[in-house]
């Protein structure tokens, strides 16, 4: 109602209706970044892409920032505060199952989380944010940051001063989600992602003859019981109004039916919220496994790697997002608070500044796009290109306390 009232009184096209516009750009950016997908630190050909689109709009950018990163300004013509957004750029080691006509080009890289519809999102915001800068109070910094899956592009981002000059005051950023169908969003204030940290175990015991077990020290026989006591760490040690998880992913041992294993390999992840529950996590399973191969005989190694910190959302900037997906939806039951115990490196960002990640639904089983993140058949909907698009800007004008339309 309200756009239709702005369009009546003004010549420049109202908000909805130049989002809605923007849907078939949006698609073929999307479909092409999706053609050629690049892993972690190797975004050359994506960069490139993102460069040429915000040079051809006359956005000022920044390109090799940590790498492959690009951090775009949109300087309004009022002035006023600084908000940055975050698009991840990277794609995954998966072979691409789909048989659509934008299929993955490269053979066993896949853009399968949707970072590319994150890229074709922040490039039409910029786009359409340029376009009214005589409408924009402040200033909106686009940062496009390779990466996330891994080993992590935020951290030297920030570290190379992406968040400084313009100092940004807050940070958006959004994450298509398959685990909510589209037209909805998940944003909670608080506790969002977890800390996502693994652990490698190598436990050394002595090999022989299956029939000889009193010459050896068999590690299946180890490994087993430090698997199964693994277990009790959430069950008995963490606060049970706290959210953990303890998961091994890898059991690797011996090599045939009648031979006793000299080595096992255990290998997990942990998940949770809080510090102090990291940190007890981490200090407990070493003693689980210390104790474990003491009682047995055998030694072990062991490695705990911290990755990224979890992700908290500042209430004032969830509420934000809430108020403009209310103003995109038009509804209160599209909006659900999600929360997962996924990692993101979104929270190195977070850490410095506050800011506000969402979940934007983006599955459609009618038309057969809701297969899981990191699925080989992975697709969503791409109608929720526009929906991120709108959202970004409402949040914009909310934060700025000006109107785009
Ligand atoms: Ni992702």
């Amino acid at each position: 109602m309200l756009s239709i009232l702005f369009e009546l009184t003004m010549s420049f096209p109202a908000l909805r209706p130049a989002v809605q516009a923007l849907q078939r750009e949006l698609v073929t950016w999307r479909r092409h970044l999706h053609q050629y997908p690049e892993l972690g630190f190797q975004e050359k050909q994506t960069a490139a892409y993102i460069s040429q689109r915000l040079k051809s709009w006359g956005i000022p950018h920044q390109t090799g920032i940590a790498r492959t990163g690009i951090v775009a300004t949109i300087t309004g013509e009022e002035p006023g505060p600084v908000l940055a957004l975050r698009a991840d750029m990277d794609a995954l080691p998966i072979h691409e199952a789909n048989e659509v006509e934008y299929r993955s080009t490269v053979p066993n890289v896949m853009h399968a989380c949707g970072h590319d519809g994150h890229m074709a999102i922040a490039l039409g915001t910029a786009k359409l944010l340029q376009q009214r800068r005589h409408r924009l109070r402040g200033t909106v910094k686009v940062i496009f940051q390779p990466a996330e899956e891994g080993p992590g592009g935020a951290k030297p981002m920030v570290e190379a001063g992406v968040l400084k000059n313009p100092e940004v005051e807050a940070l958006l950023a959004l994450h298509l989600w398959n685990n909510r169908p589209l037209g909805t969003i998940g944003v909670k204030s608080g506790p969002l992602m977890a800390f996502a940290d693994r652990f490698q175990i190598e436990v050394i015991g002595r090999g022989g003859h299956a029939a000889l077990p009193q010459q050896t020290v068999d590690t299946i026989v180890v490994g087993s019981h430090i698997v199964s006591a693994l277990q009790t760490l959430v069950s008995r040690n963490v606060d049970p109004l706290q959210p953990a998880v303890v998961t091994v992913g890898r059991f690797r041992a011996g090599d045939t039916f009648n031979v006793i294993a000299s080595r096992a390999e255990i290998w997990g992840t942990v998940r949770s919220f809080q510090a102090e529950v990291r940190d007890l996590l981490a200090r407990r399973i070493e003693e689980i496994v210390a104790g474990i191969c003491q009682a047995y005989g055998a030694t072990y190694e062991f490695q705990y790697e911290r990755g990224y910190p979890a992700v908290h959302n500042d209430p004032a900037m969830a509420a934000l997002v809430e108020q403009a997906a209310r103003q995109v939806f038009g509804s209160e039951a599209a909006i659900v608070p999600e929360m997962t115990l996924g990692g993101e490196d979104v929270s190195f960002f977070l850490n410095e500044v506050p800011g506000c990640y969402f979940f934007l639904g983006s599955a459609n089983p009618a038309k057969g796009l809701d297969y899981p993140h990191h699925h080989p058949r992975f697709d969503f909907d791409e109608a929720a290109l526009s929906i991120g698009v709108e959202l970004f800007l409402r949040c914009i004008e909310n934060y700025t306390g000006k109107t785009l339309d």
